[in-house]
Formats: C-alpha cells, structure tokens, sequence
C-alpha cells in the first residue's frame, strides 16, 4: 500500500476555521452523470484563532471539478490546490461567496454514500462524510448552514423531486422534458442532514397537528408495489410524535414530515432533515410479508429516526467523536417508546440480549472503543454497538441516577440551551448535573473507558445481630490503549427476597433501591433483617457490566419463580441454563453420555404451567441462550461442543415436556384475524417456540404440525417459523420442498426472498457452505444490495457458527474472498463483514492461525478502503 491510513484525533479538535451561513444547491440530475452547483454565503469563523486565510475545503476524489469561483472571479487551476480529499485555496477574503460547479456519477457510486441510485431512483446518504461526495463543502458537523435546495430532472422519469424543508417552487421545461422543484430548509444545518430524493414514488399522507396546534403533513413514498405496506410505519410514526410531546415535551419544527423507502442502504434508516431515508427493511410490513419481529422494528425505526429530529438535529454532534450524543440518547428515547407500546419487560430483555451477546463481545475485542472514541481512521466504522447501545446504557444509568423528574429537567434544560448548537456529551451530563445538584465527574468515565466492567459481589449474614453485608467489587479488563482503568461509578438496582419469595421492606421504604458503587470495592449493610435474604442484583440490568455472583442451582430456581423484577425473572432462568449447558459441554468433551440436570426441567415446566404469566415472557425464560452468547461468555470458544451441548438440552426438554409443548400449543392457536398488537405478539412468540421444541423431537408427527401451520398459516410470522423449523430439520426431502414453495409464493416480495436466503445461510447442518455459494448465483441474489448481502453473507458468518467455523477454514476462506471483492464496491459494508474474523483470538490454536492468515491476506490483497484496513490492522495489532 502506498500510504497508510492516518488516525485523527478528539484531542487535536480545533473550531472550523470558515463558516457557511447560507447554502444554495442546484442538482441537474442525469444517470451518467450529475451536475451540482452550489453557492455557499460564507465567513471567517470569529472564533478560529487560525491565523493563516487559507481556505480547505472537503472533497472526494472521485469529485470533477468543472468551474471555482469567489465573488464571480472564477479561479484558475493555479489558484487553488486539488489533493485526494481536499481543495485548499491560499487566500481568501473575510466574506465572500463560493460558486462551484461539480460533476458526479450516482450511477458508478456503488459505496452508497452521498449521491447514489438505488433501484433507478436517487438517494442520498450523507452521514457520516458523505456530503463530500456530492460537492466541495466544509463537511464536518459544527458548521451548520441554511439550505436551498433545487432539483431538476427527467420528468417523465423522476416525477417526485424531493430535499429537506419546504417545497418553495418548480417550474418545467416542457421542450427538454425536465422539470424542477426548490426546497427551503430555515433550519440551519450540518451537511450530514442533507437529503434529495428523485423517481417515480408513490405515497402515502396523513394530517397531524401537534400538541401545541401546528398542522403538519406526513408522508411515506416507496415504489407503487409497496404502496400497501406503509400504514405500520405511519401509524408508529403518529405515535412516536404524540410520545416525544408527552414524554419529552417535544414537538415537531417543519410544515412536512417525509419518510422514503429505498431498497439500497448501508444501514437501517437515517433521520435527514424533514426527510428521512429508509432501508425498506424499516419502513415496509404487512402481515402476509413481514413477521412479528420486523413489525416492531419498524416501530422502533420509525420512532427513533423521527426522535433524532431534537436528539440529533436540533441539537446536533460538534465532532465525530461525540457520536453517542446522538445515538446513544435516541436509542433510549427509542427503546423507552418501544417500552410504553409494547411489554416493557420483553423489550428490556431484547435489548439486554443484544448488549451482552454483540457489544460485550465487540467491548472485548481489538475494535474496543470508549462510547467517546478518542481516534478513529474511519469514522464508518464507529457507528456501533458501543455508541449505540452501550451509549444508550450509558444515558439510561443517569436516568436511573436521577429518576424520571430530574431527568427530564435535564433534558430540557439540554435542549433549552443547546438548541441549534453542535455541542459534546459533556454538554449533555452538564445540563444533567445542573439540574440534580449532582457531581457526575466520575461518571463521566463511562464515556472514556472501554471495555465490560466486572462486578464482583460476595455477601455474609449474621442471625444474631440481623446484619447483611454485601460486598460489591469491580474491575475492568484492559482494552486496545488502555491498560489501566479507573473505577466507575456504577448504579447497582437491588432487592433482598425474604425466605418467602417476597421481596423485603429497605431503609428507602421500597421494595428496590440503587446502590451507587465508585470505589473499587464496597460494603453495603442492612440491619434489622430477620433472616438470611437472597439478593436480586442489578435488577433491570441497571449497569452494562458482567456480574459475578455464584449462586447454586436452587436459589437460581427460587429467584426465578419469586424475583418481583421480571427482568431478573427471566436472567435467573438464563443463569441456570447456562450452568446447566455448560455440564453438558463438559460430558460432551469426555466422552460421556449427555445428562440434563432436571433442574431445569422442572423450572421449564413450572413456567410453561403458569397460565397467569404473559406468554412473551414465557417465551424469553423458555429460549435457551444463543450460541453467540454461549460463545460470548467462554475463554475459548468450543464452537462444536456448544452446538451439541446446545441442542442436546434442547431436544431433552422437548422430550420430557413434549406433552406440554403441545398442550399449549393447540391452546395458544390463533382466535381472531392476524393483528401486529402486543397480545397477538405474544401468543405466537409463545406458540412457535412451542413448536419448536417438538420439532426438535424429529419426528414425523411434529414435522407434520409444522407442515400443517406453515400451509394454513395468514401471516408471515407463523409461515416463517414453520419454514425455518423444517427447513433446518433432518427431513431432507420436506426441507427441500417447503424452501421450493416458499420462494415461488414470495418471488416477488424482495424482502421476503431475503428472509428465504437467511434461512438457507443459518442452517446448521454440513453442506450450507455449498449452499450459500450456490445461492449467491441465484436470481434472487445481489452482491450490490446490502440487505441481500446481510441475508446470506453475514448470516452465515454470524449466525451460522458450526458451518463457518468449520475446522478445515472454508468458512474464513470464503468470507476472505468475499471482503477482498466487497472492499472495491462497497468499503462500509466490506468492513462489517469482517466482524467475524476480528474475534480470532476467542478460538482454538488451530482456528486462530487460519483466522490470521486470512486477515493477513485481506491485508496484502492490494489496496485497502480506510473502512478495511482499520478493522484489519487494528485486529492483528
Ligand atoms: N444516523 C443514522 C441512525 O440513526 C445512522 C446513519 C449511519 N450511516 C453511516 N454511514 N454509518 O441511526
Ligand atoms: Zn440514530
């Protein structure tokens, strides 16, 4: 390589030298190629203390400059300098505008950052530096502008132009059969807010007037064929506006709301200014095409695209590096709403599943990053779940330091203060410790130090004198430039279960209180406790950390029958699976017959007997851990004994409560037409899982109940279940047969093919690697489109470890191949394929070196995107 990528740095974080008040575009869009004008209004930044009067401005390389200007001079080549990413110019006035006209080509953008075609329609996609792509600009997130915005295009082709703000004017050329439309934007903005969109869209509408009386239109444009699929989204979206008013006093700023749907996207959706791009994997549903799952994240999508519109937009990042501002504070926002619509506690432990099964595991690899980086090469690769969830966790442990009343002081006193600004997280815990009277000092390394904080906790009772200490410890692993840590300040929720189950009266007059440790170790002591108590400890999961606290198999039985947090409930459960699967790892290893403890047999059953209980609920204590965070929690990942430990627990619970399973199955079948509401959710989550189990059982009887739901089922979720169910079952032929019928139901429902391809990837029986080489030759498949590139590539690599951590490396060989062709097209989505393999150092000897020789070989394949050649180097340091 010739040049190796730089790191910058939050240290050497300097104010924009110039500003741009204004900015005037005018897009002339054509499929070869694209031309941008733009005038830019712009200054000296009274606050730079640069003291040169060099201008530099960002710009790709694959920018052609046509013409420069200042103040109507036009330039000459000698005037300015034209770098990889840059253009400098040496002198420029104090004031002056900038003309520039640039070329570009969205056809040949297969990176799908800044200006690019999606499926013949165009779209955008600026954040993070995608703007630079589009045309000369200051592309960073402190310099905040007024857009002006005009589109012009083929009419025939592109009859809806759209951009950020209002619609001011349009006009035709009826002779050059094109057309235009201008759009204003009054609220100033970075350009990684700016959006256009052009093509032949249909849309949905609806009026919507806020709380304070505002009217404002909603609309929701796809392609005609998905036109049905929309009313999910807008009704979520309906909802969220109504719940940023209630729960946050927040209402929307702009005449109009538009959401697009676009086939081709790196990520899940983003919140561009009154004009939000979606992947069609977040906006579209219908219960024929989308299952259960899919419906709520829609929701959730929707919800925190459209909450970025304050926490994001309003208030905005100053830097890359203060990410989490943003995304950390909207995924609370988001996962709270998704609270309030649906049961709390299951989405409390979907999220807390993710955090421990994905971001535990990233927080101990080579990619360890604080939720505040301190460097990055690529900021691509930061937008992960470090900042997003962990981020998240991060503002919720201030919630749950402040409480709801004082929290939501701080938020408006945030927002209050920094409207219009691009500010820090430190401005954020700033308006937090106003408003409280609290020192958030030490709290504040949440967001410096990386890695998984360990909370070690030891407890002692004396009968006599009724005292019961606990003793809370933390640690934390070191991480990538950070040997050293220094303790947290960490908020550990906590009940005492009396002998009864019930939960005991504390000095707070709860049942709960917070124990706020910041030390590095802590005694905590309860007087006047009657007998010994059984802690429920950081209930909720109030802290990201791994707790340790041995507890046998009957006290984990106790707390999962009598533990008043739910949350807890269900982690009892899983904390008791976990044991017991690891026995069954260790006879596995031995040679030994496998032998499931009927601990948690009777556990099991007793949860499946509770009728009173809420059957989403059930289905979460049900579901044994993932192999992922079976994984996650090994020193050194056995990828084969995991899988059979795995499934051997779970076909001998199928047999020893087969009769339950389907008992409850018949009674949970369904009783009124399909609705996405949270009971019917929580019937079928429960009834598939039940189906599950049996089918496990293998035989012919079981399968033919699958066979007979997925032919009767109206609905996406239950034909889905049943046909990954039989799909991945010993029964060859009706695999076969039932994977045949499914792709000529659904040929020519995109979305749904891909569901087809992901469930041929996770198939854990030999053979898959096969077939997914196959299908990438399929009709169906597209290496250009990321959401095909997910559904079979990152599925097999992710989800499928038996298969891609086969022992011979065809798996790494493969995935090697496939990011050498996808760092050439699509840089972002080459370098999250890599995830897999930057775990390498969790496996055997013999895994780790094949592991390493196809990092080293992506590393010599020639030349590397930025995006690539961080994961990679940084994973072999
Ligand atoms: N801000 C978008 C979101 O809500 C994500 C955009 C990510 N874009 C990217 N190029 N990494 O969550
Ligand atoms: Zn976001």
């Amino acid at each position: 390589m010739a040049e190796q990528p730089q790191a910058i740095y939050l240290k050497d974080y300097q104010v924009p030298a110039y500003l741009i008040d204004e900015t005037e575009l005018h897009f002339s869009l054509g499929e070869d190629h694209t031309e941008v004008r733009s005038v830019l209004k712009m200054r000296r930044n009274p606050e730079s203390t640069a003291s040169s009067a060099a201008l530099e401005l960002h710009g790709h390389e694959s920018l052609e400059l046509c013409r420069l200007a200042i103040d109507g001079r036009e330039l000459g080549a000698g005037d300015y300098r034209r770098e990889d990413e840059t253009l400098g110019i040496d002198q420029v006035p104090e004031a002056f505008t900038l003309e520039c006209l640039t070329r570009i080509r969205p056809r040949d953008n297969t990176a799908l950052e800044g200006l690019y075609l999606s499926d013949g329609m165009y779209c955008t996609q600026c954040e993070a530096e995608g703007f630079r792509r589009i045309t000369f600009y200051l592309d960073r997130p402190d310099v905040m502008s007024v857009f002006t915005t005009t589109v012009e295009a083929d009419a025939a082709r592109y009859p809806v132009l759209l951009s950020n703000g209002n619609p001011v004017a349009r006009g035709s050329d009826e002779d050059k059969g094109r057309h235009w439309v201008t759009w204003q934007d009054p609220f100033p903005k970075p350009a990684y807010l700016f959006a256009l969109v052009a093509g032949d869209l249909a849309h949905i509408e609806r009026p919507y007037s806020t709380a304070s009386g505002r009217e404002v239109m909603l609309r929701i444009y796809a392609e005609r064929k998905d036109l049905d699929k929309l009313d999910h989204a807008m009704d979520s979206l309906v909802k969220a506006m109504r719940w940023d008013e209630e729960v946050y006093g927040r209402e929307y700023d702009l005449d109009i709301y538009m959401i697009v749907a676009v086939d081709f996207f790196n990520m899940g959706a983003m919140e561009n200014k009154g004009l939000n791009i979606f992947n069609t994997s977040c906006v579209l549903a219908s219960p024929e095409t989308t299952t259960d799952g899919a419906f709520q994240r829609v929701e959730g999508v929707v919800a925190h695209e459209y909450f970025h519109n304050w926490s994001g937009n309003r208030v905005t990042c100053r830097d890359w590096f203060q990410l989490s501002l943003k995304e950390g504070f909207t995924v609370f926002r988001d996962a709270e709403f998704s609270a309030d619509m649906n049961s709390r506690t299951v989405k409390r432990v979907e999220d807390v599943t993710l955090l421990r099964t994905a971001q535990f595991a990233e927080d101990a690899g080579p990619m360890a990053h604080p939720v505040r980086p301190a460097s990055f090469i690529e900021i691509s690769n930061f937008y992960t779940l470090t900042v997003y969830e962990k981020g998240a966790e991060v503002v919720r442990m201030i919630h749950t330091l402040l409480g709801p009343e004082l929290f939501r002081k701080g938020s408006d006193l945030y927002f209050e203060r920094h409207d219009g600004q691009a500010v820090t997280t430190d401005d954020f815990v700033r308006a937090m410790e106003e408003v409280s009277g609290r020192d958030l000092t030490q709290f504040r390394r949440w967001y410096d130090q990386a890695g998984t904080p360990r909370l070690e906790v030891s407890d002692d009772y004396d009968a006599d004198s009724g005292r019961y200490r606990l003793h809370l410890a933390q640690s934390c692993p070191a991480t990538p430039g950070q040997e050293q840590k220094l303790p947290f300040h960490i908020p550990v929720t906590l009940g005492l279960l009396g002998p009864d189950g019930r939960d005991l009266i504390l000095d707070n007059g709860d049942t709960s209180c917070v124990l706020e440790l910041t030390d590095s170790s802590q005694t905590f002591t309860f007087e006047g406790i009657a007998a010994r108590p059984v802690p429920s400890l950081l209930r909720g999961f109030s802290a990201p950390v791994k707790l340790q606290y041995p507890l046998d198999r009957q006290t984990l039985v106790f707390l999962m029958s009598h533990d008043s947090d739910g949350f807890n409930r269900w982690d009892a459960g899983q904390r008791l699976a976990i044991d017991v699967i690891g026995e069954l790892m260790a006879q596995h290893n031995a040679g030994e017959p496998m032998r499931l403890d009927a601990a948690l047999t009777d556990a099991f059953a007793a949860v499946l007997d509770d009728e009173s209980l809420d059957p989403a609920m059930v289905a979460k204590v049900l579901t044994l851990p993932s192999e992922a965070y079976l994984s996650e929690l090994a020193d050194c990942i056995d990828v084969d004994a995991i899988h059979a430990a795995r499934q051997f627990a779970k076909k001998a619970l199928a047999q020893a409560l087969a009769e339950r399973f389907e008992r409850r199955y018949r009674a949970l079948a369904p009783q009124q037409a399909y609705a996405p509401d949270a009971a019917q959710v929580a019937r079928r989550s429960l009834r598939n899982l039940c189906l599950s189990y049996l089918v496990a059982l293998e035989t012919p009887e079981y399968l033919a109940l699958a066979q007979a739901q997925y032919d009767s089922a109206d609905n996406m979720t239950d034909r889905q279940s049943a046909l990954s169910l039989i799909a991945h079952s010993g029964a060859t032929d009706a695999a076969a047969a039932v994977l045949d019928d499914f792709y000529r139901r659904y040929a020519d429902q995109t979305l749904v093919v891909n569901q087809w391809l992901s469930v041929q990837a996770g198939d854990p029986r030999p053979g898959a690697l096969d077939r997914v080489k196959e299908l990438m030759q399929h009709e169906a498949f597209d290496l250009r489109n990321p959401n095909k590139v997910r559904s079979l590539i990152s599925v097999f690599c992710n989800l499928n470890a038996v298969n891609f951590h086969a022992a011979d490396g065809s798996g790494y060989d493969f995935l090697a191949e496939r990011i050498i062709d996808m760092n050439r097209r699509n840089p972002q989505m080459a370098s999250r394929l890599l995830t897999p393999l930057t775990r390498w150092r969790k496996y055997d000897a013999a895994r780790q070196a094949l592991m390493q020789s196809q990092l080293r070989r992506i590393l010599d394949s020639g030349e590397l995107s930025k995006d690539v050649y961080e994961v990679v180097s940084k994973s072999l340091a």
